[in-house]
């Protein structure tokens, strides 16, 4: 007999398997993913979660893929987190500290409080990211936030209303455009494609069935 725990679902008591993560139990108590999940691997974003343990006082966030269920969990899916998102021409902007205090200010009114950094589902130092864009260090910020999901969680707990994932996106934009170096052989590439040198062969590609194309991407060489 499988172990089976107690677990509510917006608010509804449900016994699931105990091995299940939050989103396979849903699916087992009978809800039908529609929003709120994509890639299952915990890459994606989509799944952000909020819990509570029965008698614990403390609420937890976390992506419904990657967490099993425990007994008395008590959940609610954020099948979207409204983030403020400005909108910029970034052939316009440039990599010096004014640009975040015109389209993001609120993140000069951060308090410090971490709570940005513990929500985090991928375990991200999203307070010094924000440090970071404070101080127009960029590529820093591209660094420290780059495998930001923008599942928004960490703006659902910040008291200074930051939208933290997009103040991300903007310095990983900045850096990508002005201030990380050129890759030389991407241009090459770049240049080969608009030059026509692979017009046959993307032909013949087009040509191939699915099944075809499946194998010819199995069998691929891979870059070393
Ligand atoms: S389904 Fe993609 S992060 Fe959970």
């Amino acid at each position: 007999m499988e172990a089976m725990v107690n677990v509510f679902l917006f608010g509804k008591q449900y016994r699931v398997p105990e091995e299940l993560t939050i989103m396979r139990a849903m699916e087992y108590a009978g809800y039908k993913l529609v929003r709120g999940c994509g890639c299952r691997n915990g890459f994606c974003g989509a799944c952000a979660t909020i819990y509570r343990i029965k008698g614990d006082r403390e609420l937890k966030v976390c992506l419904a893929c990657q967490t099993k269920v425990e007994e008395g969990m008590y959940v609610a899916t954020l099948p979207f987190f409204p983030l403020v998102k400005e909108v910029y021409n970034i052939e316009e902007v440039k990599p010096t500290e004014q640009v975040m205090m015109q389209l993001y200010p609120e993140i000069y009114a951060c308090v410090g409080c971490n709570a940005c950094t513990k929500a985090c589902t991928q375990g991200l130092n999203v307070m010094q990211y924000i440090a970071y864009a404070q101080r127009g260090e960029y590529e820093k910020c591209a660094e420290e936030s780059f495998d930001c999901v923008m599942c928004g969680v960490c703006s659902s707990r910040c008291p200074a209303g930051i939208s933290h994932p997009q103040v991300a996106m903007l310095a990983r934009r900045l850096n990508g455009k002005y201030l990380a170096p050129k890759t030389e052989h991407l241009e090459d590439r770049v240049r080969e494609i608009k030059d026509g040198t692979f017009n046959e062969l993307i032909e013949a590609l087009m040509q191939k069935s699915v099944e075809e194309m499946k194998e010819l991407y199995n069998t691929r060489e891979i870059e070393k």
